[in-house]
């Protein structure tokens, strides 16, 4: 059995300004031990009441059945999202939300799974032939699988034709937008006030404007038929809307939700895969389990829409590499009215924190909880204890619209990578899980490259 690395749990809560400074290094290490065994729990910051949602019926209650009440994200998410996504899905609520849903999560569908697959297969398989020639050589696995995802992203989303020249500069303006808004949502987290810094104001909006840019003239050239007649979320939304079957857009609400795309789609699944990478590299069994279901399904080929339901294995390692870390840890969210969480009474105003870090781990409800065990995921394995408690991708009218993609996309990477390569960790490093902005495997993951 193999415990994966996780922080060491406090003992007592800290005090205020303690808590603020270990947020601001680690947002997933400031949790005390209690808190891995508790019911859903609340807490006040300044004048604040933060409620932590640690269990299936509450969970049930806030995400699922809350309705509009729990629908808000906070005003420091939306503010440092807003330059860069507008109106755009991730941050809206109300009318506007309900609107953008009703075009985007259609086109990630899993009825048009297949026609996106090959942009997943070709970024795997590209990066598998660069592996191949690298052998022996060490690598980041956080910025080969940040690559890796960005360019399928792009590629599903513009179609791979139009996303060739375009990628590198989407990455390069993106890294630049995610510095600058920095550790705004530790701060929301917390249930601290908005204090993002407005200094910081003209040169978001200046990175901001770099990448809608490059949007808009892949825009233009979608709308204008460039670009052949390939398969793209973009294509689809833009029928969808001219067809009617969807409310208006303007080339801006285009571009906003181009934005949510890329900007949810890729780091999220990156982290997925480096995180794997890692606990293959710390568990032979698993390892040598995993070998033996690629190289039985797959042949030379990479991987297609066809191989995922004969890769239950593969998909279990990404299953329950989500539930031990998941890459968005804490889904905030603003209650608009008065409720009940359990007992608890909620006021409008309350920062409501789905926790999925303790929850994936909670002692009272998974068998040991911090161990790496694919097995819970595959038929006649333990399973989830509730589908409440395993949210890696959110629950309830806000649940992640790509989450279907993502798991195919990392399970398809995976299976075509695994094939050929295997990745091993440098001697000597030591892995630390971090949260700033997402779930990693700290800010580097230098792994060697051997060919198999
Ligand atoms: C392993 C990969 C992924 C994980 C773990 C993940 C997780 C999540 C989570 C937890 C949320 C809710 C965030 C919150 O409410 O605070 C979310 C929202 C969202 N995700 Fe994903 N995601 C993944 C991949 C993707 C992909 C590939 C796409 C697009 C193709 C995508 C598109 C979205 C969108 C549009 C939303 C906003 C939904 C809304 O607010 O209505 N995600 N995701």
């Amino acid at each position: 059995m193999y415990t994966p690395p996780y922080p060491e749990r406090p003992l007592n809560p800290a005090s205020p300004f303690k808590l603020l400074r270990m947020a601001r290094k680690n947002l997933i290490a400031i949790w005390p031990d209690a808190t891995f065994e508790l019911e859903s729990f609340s807490y006040k910051v300044l004048k604040r009441r933060v409620h932590v949602v640690t269990t299936p019926d509450a969970v049930r209650q806030v995400f699922v059945d809350g309705g509009t009440t729990y629908e808000r994200k906070s005003s420091q998410q939306r503010h440092a999202l807003a330059p860069l996504i507008g109106d755009g899905l991730f941050i809206s609520d109300g009318e506007t939300w309900r609107a953008r849903r009703r075009v985007v999560a259609p086109v990630t569908h899993i009825s048009r799974l297949a026609e996106l697959t090959p942009a997943i297969t070709a970024g795997a398989s590209d990066l598998r032939a660069e592996w191949q020639a690298k052998a022996g050589q060490e690598i980041d696995v956080l910025v080969d699988m940040a690559e890796l995802t960005a360019g399928i992203i792009c590629a599903s989303i513009f179609g791979r034709q139009l996303a060739r020249r375009a990628t590198q500069r989407l990455v390069k303006a993106f890294g630049v937008y995610q510095a600058l808004i920095g550790q705004v949502d530790i701060l929301s987290f917390l249930g601290l006030p908005d204090l993002l810094p407005r200094f910081q104001g003209f040169r978001i909006r200046f990175a901001a404007r770099k990448i809608h840019r490059v949007l808009e003239g892949l825009i233009d050239d979608i709308l204008g038929k460039k670009g052949g007649a390939e398969a793209s979320l973009m294509r689809s939304m833009t029928e969808a809307a001219n067809a009617g079957d969807a409310p208006t857009m303007d080339r801006q609400a285009f571009r906003n939700e181009a934005a949510v795309l890329f900007m949810a789609g890729h780091e999220t699944t990156a982290n997925t895969l480096a995180w794997a990478w890692f606990l293959l590299s710390q568990d032979p069994e698993t390892e040598r389990r995993l070998h033996a279901e690629v190289d039985a399904v797959l042949g030379e080929a990479p991987a297609v829409h066809a191989d995922y339901e004969k890769l239950p294995f593969t998909r279990a390692v990404i299953e329950e590499t989500l539930r031990l870390y998941p890459p968005v840890p804490l889904q905030g969210r603003v209650a608009s009215g008065d409720g009940m969480i359990g007992g608890t009474a909620v006021k409008a105003g309350d920062l409501v924190l789905l926790n999925a870090w303790l929850m994936h781990r909670h002692r009272k409800l998974w068998a040991d909880p911090d161990v790496f065990s694919p097995d819970r995921f595959l038929p006649g394995g333990s399973g989830i204890p509730s589908r409440y408690a395993y949210v890696p991708f959110s629950i309830g009218p806000r649940v992640c619209t790509g989450a279907a993609f993502g798991l195919l996309e990392a399970v398809l990477c995976l299976a075509t990578l695994a094939r050929k390569v295997r990745l091993t960790l440098r001697p000597g490093w030591v892995v630390e899980p971090s949260c700033r902005l997402s779930l990693r495997p700290g800010e580097v993951l230098p792994m060697l490259i051997e060919a198999r």
